[in-house]
């Protein structure tokens, strides 16, 4: 089983290139992100205090993320591997995700990091916001979401360099041109 934890900021092409990982190595998508946005949909009451966070652009608790993830590898136990978009975020989430893979004999076998310099970031995501219906592209709320993933994401980096499981790429290029630097690492 190949567990791959995508990583980088907001904008930074975690769910394009994970849509190009799956179909090439047919493994599960678990993106926490497009988990909250299908309880908003849905306005169960879970997404609706999400959805209170979401719009402020600050993270919601890990307690939250860290169930949705365990059912949803449960659910899963079948699969050839994980790829993991959004999630973990917080050095408690990574620690809580290296212990349940660790109770199924299973464990991360790398994180790649989408490196983009933060005014691409935010053309990106000012461009989606003409596209899809995201409510929390907006200028001020894509500046919070990016003060939050300084603040409490980068040190998930930190987490995994420690375990000599860290990729870093450059996330600036077409999407096939970064497709082909992260397949380089997944087939090292
Ligand atoms: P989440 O949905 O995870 O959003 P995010 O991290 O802010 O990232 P995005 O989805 O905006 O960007 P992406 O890296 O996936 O880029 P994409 O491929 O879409 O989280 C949303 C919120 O939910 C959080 O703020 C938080 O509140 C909550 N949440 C989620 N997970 C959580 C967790 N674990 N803990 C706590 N709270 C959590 O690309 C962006 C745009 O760029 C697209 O339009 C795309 O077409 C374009 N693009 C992609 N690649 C390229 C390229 N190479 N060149 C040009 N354009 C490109
Ligand atoms: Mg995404």
């Amino acid at each position: 089983m190949q567990n791959i934890v995508l990583f980088g900021p907001p904008g930074a092409g975690k769910g394009t290139q994970a849509e190009n990982i799956i179909k090439k190595y047919q493994l599960v998508h678990l993106s926490t992100g497009d988990m909250l946005r299908n309880e908003m949909k849905n306005q169960t009451e879970l997404g609706l205090k999400a959805k209170t966070l979401i719009d402020q652009g600050l993270l919601v608790p890990d307690e939250v993320v860290i169930g949705m993830i365990k059912n949803q590898i449960n659910q899963n136990l079948q699969a050839k591997g994980f790829i993991f978009d959004g999630f973990p975020r917080t050095v408690a989430q990574a620690e809580a995700l290296d212990k349940m893979l660790a109770e199924l004999n299973l464990s991360i076998h790398s994180m790649v990091a989408l490196e983009v310099p933060f005014n691409t970031l935010k053309q990106r995501l000012l461009q989606r916001a003409k596209e899809l219906n995201r409510t929390d592209d907006t200028e001020e709320i894509i500046e919070k979401r990016i003060q939050e993933y300084n603040s409490k994401t980068l040190p998930v980096a930190d987490h995994y360099k420690k375990q000599n499981k860290f990729y870093s790429i450059d996330g600036v290029g077409t999407v096939q041109e970064v497709f082909e630097r992260i397949e380089r690492v997944l087939q090292a």
